[in-house]
């Protein structure tokens, strides 16, 4: 009902529509139609309502109603469903149960604020409250399992896409942060449920640091990371930059599934800061370090690096990019 009565205020335009007709309309009583229109105040909605001309709209809420997400959504698959929390431990700890208990392809998890935001190797995420964007996709590809870290490049892709709609330029590094001025402004963690030939479903989480001042990220991570809004010098709306970046998503994944992976690979190469860098490589597990050329992705998405010994193949690990002397 919310959504509806969110839907004829927004037809309206700048125009009142009265209580009368929004109840007529809905076939519900014009006391209903007033308790939704407090409701919808107390969630963030700018609605004046004048005596005898109704109802207006003037200003929608910047947080993550699934009514404010799906208004304008050009997306069929990601965000078919949309789930939104105040607060939550981890969006991908609850798409890993929500997936396994079947939720639809596409499902999205979307909070405010994360107490256990989980990095990659069991690192903590920094996801402070209505500053950026934390979520989850819940996804059932055909292919393969050993394909599924690709998403995490899709989705990097996802978010540079939609960063230049915006008027930035992402640069990734290897594999999955967006960095500005060295700094992390994105992480994506991907996890997965597969049997040796199927996979049952992929979980692409992603952060999205939007609105933070450089002083309100905690100091043992100052240095290294960054927000949009430090790089574009203004705070950005966070549910129009979640859109576009999951109608981006959804471009991405359904040229995957139409031609593979071989042009969200290409995509991503052109993003790239690591590509043709010297960099320090530590790898996952082993915590042997080495350095050379970062020379291409290969078509698993691992990173091809020229060392003074051959070529090696990274599959997973740290990579830095080495300052030019
Ligand atoms: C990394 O950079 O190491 C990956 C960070 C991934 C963070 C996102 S935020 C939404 C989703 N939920 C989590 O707990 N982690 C991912």
């Amino acid at each position: 009902m919310r959504s509806r009565i969110l839907e004829l205020l927004r037809n309206a335009g700048n125009e009142f529509i009265s209580g009368e007709e929004i109840a007529n309309r809905l076939g519900v009583s014009r006391t209903a139609v007033w308790k939704h229109i407090k409701e919808l105040r107390a969630t963030g909605y700018d609605i004046v309502s004048q005596p005898r001309s109704g109802y207006s709209l003037t200003e929608a809420p910047d947080h993550f109603l699934p009514e404010e997400i799906k208004n304008g959504l050009k997306t069929r698959i990601i965000g078919k469903e949309i789930l939104c929390f105040d607060a939550i431990d981890s969006t991908n700890i609850e798409a890993k149960k929500l997936a396994a208990k079947g939720a639809v392809e596409g499902t999205v998890l979307v909070a405010e604020e994360q107490g256990k935001g989980r990095g990659r190797l069991e690192r903590p995420f920094f996801s402070p409250r209505g500053k950026g964007i934390w979520f989850s996709v819940i996804l059932r590809p055909k292919f393969l399992p050993q394909e599924a870290p690709k998403c995490t490049l899709l989705a990097a892709v996802a978010v540079a896409m939609a960063m230049e709609q915006f008027g930035l330029t992402a640069g990734i590094k290897w594999p999955n942060d967006i960095l500005y001025e060295g700094k992390k402004l994105v992480g994506i963690l991907t996890e997965m449920s597969a049997e040796m030939d199927r996979i049952n479903y992929v979980v692409i989480g992603t952060g999205i640091n939007v609105n933070i001042a450089a002083e309100e990220f905690p100091e043992d991570i100052r240095d290294v990371a960054t927000s949009l809004s430090i790089m574009k010098g203004e705070n950005l709306p966070r549910v129009k930059f979640f859109q576009r970046v999951m109608e981006s998503m959804e471009e991405l994944y359904l040229m995957v599934s139409e031609e593979g992976f071989a042009p969200v690979m290409e995509r991503w190469k052109k993003y790239s800061i690591t590509l043709g860098q010297e960099v320090n490589v530590i790898g996952v597990g082993t915590n042997a370090s080495f350095s050379g050329v970062a020379a291409d992705i290969d078509e698993e998405g691992a990173l091809l690096v020229d060392t003074p010994e051959g070529r090696r193949r990274v599959l997973a690990g740290d990579v830095s990019i080495r300052p030019k002397k």
